[in-house]
């Protein structure tokens, strides 16, 4: 499938000079995405007053190992509708700018928040997943990949007899030890940090933009809402990623050609 077109892709966004000269000399720049670069994709958010995910379910209830403990159906039915959801909708303008960025770096470290493999699918190749992914499910027991199960039950078992879960990051979970730690050192390494659709108030992600700036890099944001970054970020570009991302893309081909 080809990657959506944006409809307004006309709409100009204001992008300083000076910020496009930095992304031109800079050799190592880190990304951080959120769920509002998916969300020109038709997924929501989780923070959006009406339409995000948790102002319409309980966070308890769905994302934690003890709402799993609770009421395994419900948790395990909950991610099988939202699997087949994100099986269904394409990749946008964002991720598709954001993969073409990526050949252009020397380092170029792609780090989301993000369950739904949209950016691998738009084409990038090296994505932190600090949430995991959806499409992968695990023994809630023995925490090990499971590719093959008997769908007849709700939740599916694994052989060793425990249910099957997503391999996602709940909340009182940690965090992928592996990727967190990829992550923090392209934070601490790059020149420029690009903190996009993310609202930055689940950490240890939110953290991410804050070492970046400890360390000297220039922080941007993208994103159509202020967050609690904002007043930190050097640069805030306010609107949708895919008609920002794209732009900024131009921009750059246009200071290199
Ligand atoms: P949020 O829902 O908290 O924030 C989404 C952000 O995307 C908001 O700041 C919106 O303003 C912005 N946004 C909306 N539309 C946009 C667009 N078209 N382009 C760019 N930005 C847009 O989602 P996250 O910050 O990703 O964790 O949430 C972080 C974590 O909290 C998620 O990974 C998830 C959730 O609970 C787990 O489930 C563990």
């Amino acid at each position: 499938m080809s990657p959506l077109r944006h409809p307004k892709t006309d709409m100009a966004i204001d992008i300083p000079q000076e910020l496009i000269d930095k992304l031109a000399q800079a050799r190592r720049v880190a990304v951080l995405t959120g769920a509002g670069i998916s969300a020109e994709s038709g997924i929501p958010t989780f923070r959006d007053a009406l339409t995000g995910l948790w102002a319409n379910y309980d966070p308890q209830t769905l994302a934690t190992p003890e709402g799993f403990a609770r009421d395994p159906r419900l948790v395990w039915e909950w991610y099988a509708a939202r699997r087949a959801r994100i099986a269904d909708v394409r990749p946008n303008p964002g991720h598709a700018a954001l993969a073409a960025l990526e050949r252009r770096f020397e380092q170029f470290t792609l780090v989301t928040q993000n369950i739904d493999s949209l950016h691998q699918r738009a084409g990038s190749h090296e994505v932190v997943e600090l949430h995991g992914n959806i499409t992968r499910v695990k023994c809630s027991r023995e925490e090990i990949l499971v590719s093959q199960f008997a769908q007849d039950e709700s939740p599916p078992r694994c052989p060793c007899g425990a249910y099957l879960r997503p391999d996602v990051v709940w909340f009182g979970e940690m965090l992928p030890a592996d990727a967190l730690a990829r992550a923090e050192e392209a934070a601490e390494h790059c020149e420029i940090f690009l903190s996009i659709g993310t609202s930055a108030q689940v950490y240890p992600a939110a953290e991410l933009p804050l070492r970046a700036l400890s360390a000297g890099a220039t922080v941007i944001e993208i994103n159509p809402e202020r967050t609690s970054l904002t007043r930190h970020a050097h640069f805030s570009l306010r609107g949708a990623s895919g008609l920002v991302l794209p732009q900024l893309l131009d921009h750059l081909n246009a200071a290199s050609a």
